[in-house]
């Protein structure tokens, strides 16, 4: 049966509602919210019917407020967002198109690193941009999409190159960047984001131990806020300015595992491509560990 999860809202309704809305039974409703359920869609079923998990981004009832977040695909079970997203670009999907899904069977993080969530709990989601951007300035937009969380959330600094931490150092989101290139320029880049928001694994924070925002408005948030920030992709400089005021790592002795071995020093700057200077050497987007602070 097509159609219950468009017709769910917050508010429960009726088995005997939603059936005659839908022009089948009462058990044929039933049933299809037990498989929704399995494929990882948080319905809820209580004595008062079914309704949606509050704070989920179903297509009608999630509204982006900018370009960013349309076209929208919300999803049950998928392998990875990010490939989701890349057959859909392959297919010629518009920038600003979007996959989100409630369980990612091979979620992934950087490095190769598994990316774990929970279904109604975790926010991830991929977003198509189309940037006319020679490849070296596409080093910047991972750490553009970090301060569009950090400013969204309100919540946390970042760690260079882009996860959101808790103030107490906690991981409460990350961001993966993937991109095809077409010579020396983008095709398109692939923007992933994973959020902690109701859940967290261990070691790891979720928003709402700061915030009571839900899944829907921390992306709506991010998306306004990413498309105001894009433009200054162009202008380098004035980015990082504003990056550093929520960079946790800047300013302080960091330890850093590059592909070469651990290099620790003060982290000085970061550079137009995205890049860090650390104890006068510049390092590529590597693995930072925050030191203490010498007094
Ligand atoms: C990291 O901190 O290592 C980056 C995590 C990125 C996870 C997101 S979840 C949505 C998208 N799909 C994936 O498979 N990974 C990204």
């Amino acid at each position: 049966m097509a159609g219950l999860l468009s017709l769910l809202t917050e508010s429960w309704q009726s088995g005997e509602a939603l059936a005659r809305r839908l022009g089948v039974s009462r058990a044929a409703v039933s049933k299809e919210a037990r498989r929704l359920l399995s494929e990882g869609y948080p319905v809820e079923v209580s004595r008062q019917g079914y309704r949606i998990l509050p704070g989920t981004p179903l297509p009608h009832l999630f509204h982006p407020r900018g370009r960013l977040g349309r076209p929208y695909r919300y999803l049950g079970r998928v392998g990875s967002t990010q490939d989701a997203l890349r057959a859909w670009a392959e297919e010629g999907a518009p920038e600003g198109a979007l996959v989100l899904a409630e369980v990612q069977e091979r979620g992934r993080g950087r490095r190769g690193r598994p990316w774990a969530s929970r279904p109604g709990a975790s926010l991830t989601f991929s977003l198509l941009l189309r940037p006319s951007l020679p490849l070296p300035a596409l080093g910047l937009l991972p750490l553009l999409a970090g301060l569009a969380l950090v400013e969204a959330v309100g919540v946390g600094g970042l760690k260079w190159p882009n996860d959101l931490l808790a103030p107490d150092g906690r991981k409460l989101a990350g961001v993966l960047l993937e991109a095809k290139a077409e010579g020396e320029e983008v095709a398109y880049a692939l923007l992933g984001v994973g959020v902690n928001v109701a859940w967290a694994p261990e070691g790891a924070a979720f928003l709402q131990e700061f915030t009571p925002l839900s899944r829907r408005e921390v992306l709506e948030a991010f998306l306004l806020r990413l498309e105001g920030l894009l433009p200054l992709l162009e202008t380098p400089e004035a980015f990082l300015a504003r990056y550093q005021k929520a960079s946790y790592t800047l300013g302080r002795p960091v330890r850093v595992r590059t592909a070469k071995g651990v290099v620790e020093g003060l982290a000085e700057a970061v550079f137009p491509d995205g890049s860090l200077l650390l104890g006068g050497v510049g390092v590529a987007a590597a693995e930072v560990e925050l030191l203490p602070l010498i007094e």
